[in-house]
């Protein structure tokens, strides 16, 4: 009888402010992760800057590697294919990581499996259990905020998804204007458990659909921060901070409640950096008990970018036979596939 051999992928992660090389064996064993942020670059312009991102990640991509192959005390060679965050992200640091990526496998002949930056968030799950089918994924990030059907591996079925920002862009904007420093997701989140909802903003988009919109709340936050400025009372941060997040948590909660009840789900997973959220982690919690559904949410680590989801996806994307050539390019923008 033939022995399935182990496959071992490495991961490469560059699509923002984060230079990142994973090896993740079978798709759920992570072996060793470097990760090289540059958020104490970049919160000194209050946001990523595109330009100084990619040459960082220029500077620091040879450095990841090797570190990650000395971790894990394996050479290169060891490796049985390479996995690349194509897209969708900033296109400079994209760039990098593909060229990194494609001259590994040109060189070493390997298979390179391109990976959708989105696929990657999903499957940073599977490194704690296996997914089980059928699915909804909860996309929360930077630049995304979407309940994705999957009737299987590397299926994608958008039900809805945000109509203008996202609801991480939400919560660092909120942050800026109470004048947190960037990225102010965890510090929102932060402050919100010492305050209390004394706020009154609006639930967005009390709809029908499976549908987010978040830049009115946004301004509303922006509205009251300037109406209390002018009559010279100070804001309260904690409260503030307590009351975005109710609203914002509601109206996630309550379109995914309606996207489960509707399609019989049992199983929901949640992906991208703000389920790194301990906001939305108890909200999670609390709906999916009520409902009697299986819940997983990856650990803190793998919630922000990371290069080990993007293996662990790659792993799938490799058995699905989702290969590309050396012709690979990277994309700014892309739907989820
Ligand atoms: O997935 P990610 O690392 O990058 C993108 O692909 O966009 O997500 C980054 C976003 C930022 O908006 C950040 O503020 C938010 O995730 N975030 C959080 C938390 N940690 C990160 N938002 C709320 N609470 C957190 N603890
Ligand atoms: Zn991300």
């Amino acid at each position: 009888m033939e022995v399935k051999k182990d496959l071992y992928i490495l991961g490469i992660e560059s699509s923002c402010d984060e230079t990142s090389v994973s090896i993740v064996k079978n798709g759920t064993e992570e072996i060793s992760t470097v990760i090289s942020s540059q958020i104490d670059i970049h919160k000194d312009f209050g946001g990523v800057v595109p330009e100084i991102a990619s040459r960082h990640h220029v500077k620091n991509i040879t450095m990841v590697l090797e570190e990650c192959l000395k971790k894990a005390e394996m050479q290169i060679e060891e490796i049985d294919a390479i996995a690349i965050t194509y897209g969708p992200g900033l296109i400079g640091s994209l760039l990098i990581g593909l060229e990194a990526a494609k001259t590994l496998a040109f060189i070493y002949n390997k298979p390179l499996i391109p990976v959708h930056h989105i696929a990657g968030h999903i499957y940073a799950n599977s490194l704690v259990k296996e997914l089980k089918f059928p699915l909804l994924a909860l996309v929360v990030s930077g630049g995304h905020t979407e309940i994705i059907e999957m009737k299987k591996h590397f299926e994608f079925k958008k039900l809805g998804g945000t109509l203008d920002d996202a609801i991480g862009e939400c919560y660092d904007k909120v942050a800026r204007v109470i004048g947190l420093e960037y990225p102010g997701g965890p510090k929102i989140d932060k402050l919100a458990t010492i305050g209390k909802d004394t706020y009154k903003l609006p639930v967005p988009l009390k709809d029908d659909s499976y549908n987010f919109s978040f830049s009115g709340l946004k301004s509303a936050v922006i509205n009251l921060s300037h109406n209390e400025e002018q009559r010279g009372n100070e804001i309260r941060k904690e409260d503030l901070a307590k009351s975005f997040q109710k609203v914002s948590i509601e109206a996630i909660t309550s379109k995914l409640r309606k996207a489960i009840i509707e399609n019989n789900i049992k199983n929901v997973i949640v992906a991208g950096g703000v389920a790194a959220s301990q906001g939305l982690r108890n909200a999670m919690q609390e709906l999916t008990e009520e409902l009697s559904v299986e819940l997983s949410i990856p650990p803190m680590k793998y919630c922000t970018d990371n290069a080990a989801m993007i293996a662990a996806a790659g792993y799938y994307a490799y058995q699905d036979g989702r290969l590309a050539n050396l012709e690979l390019n990277s994309k700014s923008q892309d739907t989820l596939k």
